[in-house]
């Protein structure tokens, strides 16, 4: 019996990076999980075929003593987003916890170069996919009658500028918005809705960005990640499993008074 035992919880892109990390260590603290997630045929950027990664995460998590169910779902679309959380609550039976996860970092320009498409497709996912799912989800949550967790995969870039990725920062300070607002939303509900701010984390979706920018400047990878560190007070990349235990915190019985926060986990890089 873990400490998430009898809930259910689900977790957006889910197949890699935070994510999987995030399902895992749900899964391993006793929760059933639901996860799901998008593949380079939808969603080019984030330049993979889901294949059977998505697959191979529910199996991990099953082998933990749970439930997994998993699915496709393009956060970007009601119709999808509405589907896999009906299935969820038909097929697990209630919804607890929502971990907004799913997000990209694409395109590297100033904003008065930005195109139009880099800018309304990371609006797209980041921003309006975690409120369309949470949309879903809550009613759920409030015919369930036993409150919930919505945890919001914010970033640092939430708190400061961050030069050459203003459409990513936009996305992530509004998300910051939007979780305080539907924190004072939800509260009577007895849903929490907290936001994790991560720093740097050499997780697929930054490794394809730091490659574009070495290539672009003639630099190495290293180097570029060398740039990331030297912001940060602890010089070392976070690691996908220590944003999940900030998620682990925010989903447990000693959090339930935390609302409306951003947890950072950022090696320092917001404090200076
Ligand atoms: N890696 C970092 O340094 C960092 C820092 C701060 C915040 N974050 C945030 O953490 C979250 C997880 O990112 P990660 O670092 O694990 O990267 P990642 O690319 O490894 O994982 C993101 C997942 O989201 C999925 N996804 C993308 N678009 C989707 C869509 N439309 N519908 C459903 N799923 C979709 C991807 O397929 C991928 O599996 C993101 O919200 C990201 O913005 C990352």
């Amino acid at each position: 019996m873990g400490e998430l035992t009898g809930k259910v919880a689900i977790v957006t892109g889910a197949a890699r990076g935070q994510g999987r990390a995030m399902a895992l260590a749900l899964a391993g603290a006793g929760a059933d999980v639901a996860i799901c997630d998008v593949g380079e045929a939808r969603m080019p950027s984030v330049g993979y075929a889901l294949g059977g990664a998505l697959d191979a995460v529910a199996a991990e998590s099953a082998a933990l003593g749970v439930r997994a169910l998993h699915g496709f779902c393009d956060i970007r679309r009601q119709a999808e987003v509405d589907a896999f959380v009906g299935r969820v609550a038909a097929e697990l039976g209630r919804i607890d916890i929502l971990v907004n996860n799913a997000g990209i970092l694409t395109g590297n320009a100033p904003m008065h170069l930005l195109d139009d498409e880099t800018f309304e497709t990371t609006i797209a996912v980041n921003l309006t996919g975690g409120w369309r799912m949470s949309r879903a989800a809550v009613p759920v949550m409030i015919a369930g009658g036993q409150g919930g967790r919505i945890i919001n995969i914010a970033s640092v870039a939430g708190m400061i500028g961050t030069p050459g990725f203003g459409h990513y920062c936009a996305s992530k300070h509004a998300m910051i918005g939007m979780t305080k607002t539907m924190a004072a939303e939800l509260g009577a509900y007895g849903i929490t809705v907290n936001a994790v701010c991560p720093g740097f984390l050499p997780t697929p979706m930054v490794e394809h960005t730091a490659g574009e920018i070495a290539a672009r400047a003639g630099l190495t990878q290293e180097q570029v990640y060398e740039q990331y560190l030297s912001v940060a007070h602890i010089k070392e990349p976070i690691s996908p499993e220590q944003t999940a235990a900030s998620v682990l915190y925010l989903a447990s019985e000693a959090a339930r008074v935390v609302t409306g926060s951003n947890l950072v986990i950022d090696a320092g890089w917001s404090a200076t």
